[in-house]
């Protein structure tokens, strides 16, 4: 997966993704990561690449020429059309099926605002999703394409190792992820749950798919019900059975 980032601020983008798992599935050549400045891109001989919005207002628009040429640049070099991800606060709220959806394309191109905003024209013609990463904002697009990549990243298969799988995570299921525990079985006076130590793969499973059951009934009362909904009382017991090894 290639994922190209339109910013004006690139190391940003690159020193922080440069980590951990990512820097892993960089070196192994799972992902790969370019931000491409927008600013080499303009054609304004100062290197500006905003300006005042007409109608009046406070603050900058960044201006739809140096963004076109910026995407255009990553999409001549491309073999088909890639989708082109805007980040803003007016976009879908990014979720984990959005990211599986993601994860399956070969290039996603994201586009990085700063400043109050990018003129629209340009968006019009080349923005294919406006995402937002939650109901707050940010000062620029940055950040949330960072998430984005990271959650993404992890989902194209061989990023993760066994022991960091995917398919435990909370919202994979629906459902908030249950507690888990490491050694020591006894810390601060507070004792790992029993079933835990039993090696009773079926009792263990039921005891997971309960603690998400009432975490996420406790915390998440809106991913609570769709759950609920779409898995009545009897399928979800088969669920248990089948998705523990006996
Ligand atoms: N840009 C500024 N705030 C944002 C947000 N919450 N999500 C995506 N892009 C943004």
């Amino acid at each position: 997966m290639n994922f190209h980032v339109l910013t004006l601020f690139p190391d940003m983008v690159m020193q922080g993704l440069d980590t951990s798992i990512l820097r892993r599935a960089l070196d192994r050549g799972l992902i790969r990561i370019e931000a491409v400045n927008i600013r080499d891109y303009t054609d304004n001989k100062h290197g500006k690449v905003d300006d005042y919005t007409y109608g009046g207002g406070a603050g900058l628009l960044m201006q739809a020429q140096p963004v076109y040429d910026a995407w255009k640049s990553v999409q001549d070099r491309l073999p088909s059309k890639a989708r082109v991800v805007y980040m803003t606060p007016q976009g879908a709220v990014f979720n984990q099926d959005m990211a599986a959806e993601f994860s399956a394309e070969e290039d996603l191109i994201f586009l990085c605002g700063h400043y109050e905003g990018i003129d629209e024209r340009v968006l019009e013609e080349i923005v294919t999703d406006e995402v937002s990463i939650g109901d707050y904002v940010l000062t620029g697009g940055e950040l949330p394409a960072m998430v984005m990549i990271d959650s993404i990243s992890r989902l194209i298969p061989g990023v993760l190792h066994n022991g960091e799988s995917a398919g435990t995570d909370s919202f994979q299921n629906g459902l908030l992820e249950y507690p888990q525990y490491s050694r020591p079985e006894s810390w601060h006076g507070k004792n790992v749950p029993g079933v835990l130590l039993s090696g009773d793969h079926a009792k263990v499973g039921e005891w997971r798919l309960a603690q998400s059951l009432e975490r996420t009934k406790e915390r998440r009362p809106d991913l609570y019900e769709a759950y609920v909904k779409a898995h009545p009382p009897q399928e979800r017991k088969r669920r248990v059975k089948r998705t523990n090894p006996s």
